[in-house]
């Protein structure tokens, strides 16, 4: 197999750390990758969001196959231009077209999608800019804390969850009148508040048949003990202890069969991951979203339990061919501990010089926000390094994360002492 895979982050790095052990993969691009990718594949530079250029970066090099990482260019259609193109037709793309992808790009569209197909999610309404009377009036039917979602893309900063009405009034406002979050909130998803645990789920589906990959949970502030802002999740641990087997057989039941089947009801071509946000209410599991790819940080502790060949798994994706598929797993912990520039999720600085990844031996260790700058390797984003580690349970594997992050260092150098801590 001749594989591309776009994206520059820890997940990414993780893709290309799991796929480069498989005998079937002849050679791995990462378009940008970083220089964590660039261990186990070949980093390519030009701009994936250009048709053009991916297109010859994809004929010059005979892929077969191109993993979409990020929801971004999933929702901008990447999927489609490339199947669309003749010449490259037989490319097998991980990651669905356009409206597939809507499960992420679109609250409205996924809690329509999820309400037509009976699958346990919160009771919610929608409402535009001409409808903020009745989005009023609905929130004074509910009970706080009340939860306002922008319906695009925004970040991962489009819920708002609100414990008094008159805020909550005054949000939407600001949402739906003065495009708080651009036009990403011209629309916004009003829902019921559930109170419980949340984890992910992640299956691989060639839209007919589907695998599970392990379950994750990953957390998402800044804080310990989960306080302050939110970031682009500071950790992750699987399996999680309160999802036992019969946790399991509800979520593939009632959530992930439901869902595949769906979309085939509704004529949506989707090979690729599904990414369930769940949470857990009275032992009962309801979706909170859909994602339309692999998580992160999740990736960096799910892909390192899967013992089976992650190529094969593609490739057989994209023959339509994974109901023949059995999937095994680590049974050891895994967790991943990122560690983050100083000021994250607020401002921070850049091309801080890391030093110490040579004395990393208990973890693997996945770049997320880092560069090559002078033959040093720098801090380039907010999450700049996560650490992976094995123990035969949580706790044994967060020692060797921790004692793998006290070997490297970078100005400003922030990570959360607590990851799991709730379980
Ligand atoms: P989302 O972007 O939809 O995943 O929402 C971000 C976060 O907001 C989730 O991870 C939950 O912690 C929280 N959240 C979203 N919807 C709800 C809900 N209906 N009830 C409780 N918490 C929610
Ligand atoms: N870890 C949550 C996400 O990838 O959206």
């Amino acid at each position: 197999m001749k594989i591309l895979v776009i994206g520059s982050g820890g997940r990414e790095h993780a893709i290309c750390w799991k796929l480069a052990q498989s005998n079937l993969v002849k050679n791995l691009y990462a378009c940008p990758g970083n220089p964590g990718t660039a261990s186990s594949a070949e980093n390519v530079s030009f701009d994936f969001n250009n048709f053009e250029e991916l297109k010859d970066f994809i004929l010059g090099h005979s892929i077969d196959t191109v993993v979409v990482g990020p929801e971004a260019p999933l929702v901008e259609g990447i999927h489609d231009k490339i199947s669309d193109d003749e010449s490259l037709s037989s490319v097998n793309v991980i990651g669905p077209k356009k409206h597939g992808a809507q499960l992420e790009g679109s609250k409205e569209f996924s809690k329509k999608f999820m309400f037509r197909h009976d699958v346990p999610t919160a009771k919610y309404q929608s409402f535009t800019g001409e409808t903020v009377a009745q989005g009023k009036a609905f929130l004074e039917t509910l009970l706080p804390p009340y939860v306002l979602k922008a319906d695009g893309l925004a970040a991962g900063k489009g819920v708002l969850i609100i414990s008094d009405l008159q805020t909550a009034k005054e949000e939407l406002n600001n949402m739906l009148l003065d495009a708080k979050f651009g036009d990403a909130s011209s629309t916004v998803v009003i829902e019921e508040f559930l109170d419980g645990l949340e984890f992910s789920v992640f299956a691989l589906t060639d839209g007919e048949d589907y695998v599970i990959l392990p379950e994750a949970k990953d957390y998402k502030r800044i804080g310990e003990g989960d306080t302050g802002l939110n970031t682009g999740g500071m950790g992750a641990v699987s399996p999680v202890s309160f999802v036992d087997d019969e946790m399991m057989q509800k979520v593939e039941e009632r959530i992930v069969k439901p869902t595949v089947t769906g979309l085939k009801k509704d004529n949506i071509d989707y090979k690729g991951f599904i990414f369930f946000g769940l949470i857990e209410v009275k032992g009962e599991p309801f979706v909170i979203e859909y994602n339309a790819r692999l998580g992160d940080p999740e990736t960096e502790v799910v892909l390192p339990r899967l013992n089976s060949d992650f190529a094969e798994l593609l490739k057989a994706c994209g023959n339509g061919t994974l109901g023949e598929k059995k999937i095994e797993f680590d049974s050891r912990a895994a967790v991943t501990v990122m560690a983050v520039s100083g000021g994250y999720p607020g401002s921070y600085s850049k091309g801080k010089e890391i030093i110490g990844l040579e004395n990393v031996a208990d973890s693997i260790v996945f770049h997320a926000g880092t560069r090559e700058e002078e033959n040093k390797i720098v801090t380039s984003g907010g999450r700049v390094l996560a650490f992976t580690s094995y123990g035969e349970d949580k706790q044994a594997a967060l020692l060797n994360s921790y004692k793998s992050i006290y070997k490297v260092d970078f100005n400003g150098k922030y990570y959360r002492k607590d990851i799991g801590f709730d379980l």
